[in-house]
């Protein structure tokens, strides 16, 4: 298994948008919730699946977090940006950070290597465990909310428009993705 340092920066050259992350704790929370999930799944970075029981369901075996949460940031910084020429009041930071960890529930949900459902997919739900490492990673309660608020498998409405910006972003990118499978 790779080490942390490697981690980290295997972690960076993956998601370039944290280097975009302005504010110093939180690009380096971003960072260490990847790190911290990474190091204790086993993942390989590229390999984590974007969500098995519906690629199953819709014939896409080869699809990969990693895409998937590249097009949630980038389509989430679009709608901030353009949020904010507007005049908005709204924290591009929040935006990044919470697009680039919305999903790292993904890690524990799903075994290495065939992603496997787990105890926490089947117990916990998508996407509550990903409010663990982000805490453990120092990321802030507007930053959890992000993670918590995104997904439909949970009854928490986003309050706030950055987690507003990042589900609306994550619906997209998923209809994307079942658009394949219906070509
Ligand atoms: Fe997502």
């Amino acid at each position: 298994m790779a080490d942390e340092a490697d981690s980290k920066m295997l972690v960076r050259e993956t998601f370039p948008a944290v280097e975009r992350i302005a504010d110093d704790d939180l690009r380096a929370g971003v960072v260490e919730a990847w790190t911290i999930a990474l190091t204790e799944t086993g993942w390989d970075l590229a390999e984590v699946p974007w969500f098995p029981p519906l690629q199953e369901e819709w014939g896409l075996p080869n699809e990969r977090t990693v895409p998937h949460v590249r097009d949630v940031v980038a389509a989430s910084e679009a709608l901030a940006a353009a949020m904010a020429e507007r005049g908005a009041q709204l924290s591009t930071d929040l935006v990044r950070s919470g697009a680039l960890v919305h999903d790292i529930s993904k890690l524990y949900e799903f075994a290495p290597p065939d992603g496997e459902a787990t105890a926490i997919h089947d117990l916990l739900g998508h996407p509550n465990y990903g409010v663990v490492p982000a805490a453990r990673a120092g990321l802030p309660p507007a930053v959890l909310h992000v993670v918590l608020a995104h997904s439909q498998r949970t009854d928490v409405e986003p309050q706030t428009v950055e987690a507003e910006i990042v589900t609306r972003a994550d619906r997209v990118a998923a209809r994307l993705i079942r658009a394949r499978s219906e070509r």
